[in-house]
């Protein structure tokens, strides 16, 4: 508090094209008039305000917006995954450890007891990184935390129902079954809610509520017919725990590991909760060359839908930013040669430039067919700051200045055994 909005009414028109007075009304007691679709207004109190808008033309002709409500008061609380090893990359055998801590401005340092109730932690396996996947891939876990769950804690509604048991109306668990096949109870029960109702349950009548917004009454029931779902829904994992991701997943080449971890606050002076997500993207271990960098002479050719850099100069290099070498003990290299080579090329991979620190350095190629994929393992020096993220660089140069022919790089492997 207090909390600053930026209200727009864009996409608002006039078919005469007159000239268009607003008038805001944010519910809090306070009124403006403006001749232009964008507004700034300050919330000094906590609580829910219902915010609308009418729009005049010069001839008197008026519309107005359905109402929306703006939460004040309430802060979002912030969410962390930590891992124990690599924070990454995963590696097939290796258990990931991890946990999820957090904190609330209303709330402080999350307890284990709340963080166990109030969040929800998954890991998911996505078969490519695309982000579509990952948004759908976040979203699940949520109906927990809903704001309507809050909205009407705030209110009267408790007097009358519970969530599992009948009182003097049904339960919200009855009410979400009855109408979970109806598409259409989104739409009508809000307003049964507004406008009271009898008959449907027994002989009990529901009281009105025609102060309560619309939109408050919408949260409220999809928070209500979540409940149907809630069964079906996917269990949380322990906040903090482990897990093998061989066994966890069946994994594939290029597949990425995605940990999404969420907690709803408590929400706070008749505030309703708030809900933040966080992720945390454990990359397959065989670095994607998509995601590299590489000095001008190299290029890029794709084989199977897999991209492979082709070397045929000496001090070219191939960059990853910011990644952690912990737990990193050797470098798989999967490589053909352009032709027959008696010296080979020299592999060295450095750390921050491509003169930096070496921290390993193989000859390939020696006694090798030209064209046929071949295998080498770069041991990895342990002394380095395994912790932070560092550019790595691989830098190639033949040993020969007299021989001609190229490297293929196919695949770079971390390997943690
Ligand atoms: C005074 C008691 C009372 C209060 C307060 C009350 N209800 Fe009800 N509610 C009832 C009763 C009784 C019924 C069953 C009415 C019927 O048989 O049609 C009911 C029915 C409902 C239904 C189902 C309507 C239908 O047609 O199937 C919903 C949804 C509902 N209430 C939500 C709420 C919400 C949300 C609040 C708070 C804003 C609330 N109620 C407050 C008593 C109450």
């Amino acid at each position: 508090m207090p909390l600053k909005i930026k209200a727009t009414a864009e996409g608002t028109f006039d078919p005469d094209g007159d000239k268009l007075t607003y008038t805001w009304d944010f519910g809090d007691g306070e009124k403006t008039e403006t001749n232009t679709s964008y507004v700034e207004h300050t919330f000094n109190e906590a609580g829910t305000y219902a915010v609308s808008l009418s729009v005049s033309d010069e001839h008197g002709a008026t519309s107005r917006s359905p109402q929306i409500s703006v939460y004040a008061g309430n802060s979002r609380p912030q969410v962390k995954i930590e891992v124990a090893g690599n924070s990454s990359f995963y590696f097939p055998n290796t258990p990931v450890k991890y946990e999820v801590t957090g904190k609330d401005n209303e709330e402080g340092e999350l307890k284990d007891t709340d963080l166990q109730s109030r969040g929800y932690i998954k890991a998911e396996y996505l078969e490519s990184s695309d982000k579509a996947a990952l948004h759908t891939a976040t979203s699940g876990g949520m109906e927990t935390s809903l704001p309507g769950k809050a909205i009407m804690e705030s209110l009267d509604c408790v007097a009358c129902h519970k969530i599992n048991e009948t009182s003097i109306g049904p339960s919200y668990k009855e009410m979400a079954k009855h109408y979970k096949d109806n598409v259409d109870a989104i739409n009508f029960l809000p307003q049964t809610i507004l406008k009271g109702g009898s008959g449907n349950w027994g002989d009990m009548t529901m009281a009105a509520h025609p102060d309560l917004p619309l939109s408050d009454a919408k949260e409220i029931v999809t928070w209500i017919l979540s409940l149907a779902k809630e069964d079906a829904k996917e269990q949380s994992m322990p906040m903090s725990g482990s897990f093998v991701p061989s066994e966890k997943f069946q994994l594939q080449p290029q597949g990425d590991i995605v940990l999404s971890a969420s907690y709803a606050d408590k929400g706070y002076n008749q505030m309703p909760s708030l809900t933040t997500v966080e992720n945390l993207i454990l990359r397959n271990p065989s670095l994607k060359f998509e995601d590299a960098e590489t000095s001008p002479e190299v290029s890029n050719i794709t084989m199977g839908g897999k991209q492979i850099k082709l070397i045929n100069t000496d001090n070219s290099w191939i960059k990853f930013s910011q990644i952690s070498l912990k737990d990193v003990n050797s470098i798989q290299v999967n490589y053909g040669m352009g032709e027959i080579t008696n010296a080979g090329w020299k592999l060295e991979i450095r750390l921050g430039n491509p003169d930096g620190e070496l921290i390993g350095e193989e000859i390939l190629g020696i006694g090798k067919e030209a064209r046929e994929p071949s295998e080498a393992v770069v041991m990895i020096k342990k002394d380095i700051e395994e912790k932070k993220l560092l550019d790595v660089y691989f830098v190639f140069s033949r040993k020969d200045m007299e021989e001609q022919g190229g490297i293929w790089i196919i695949e770079l492997l971390l390997k943690a055994e």
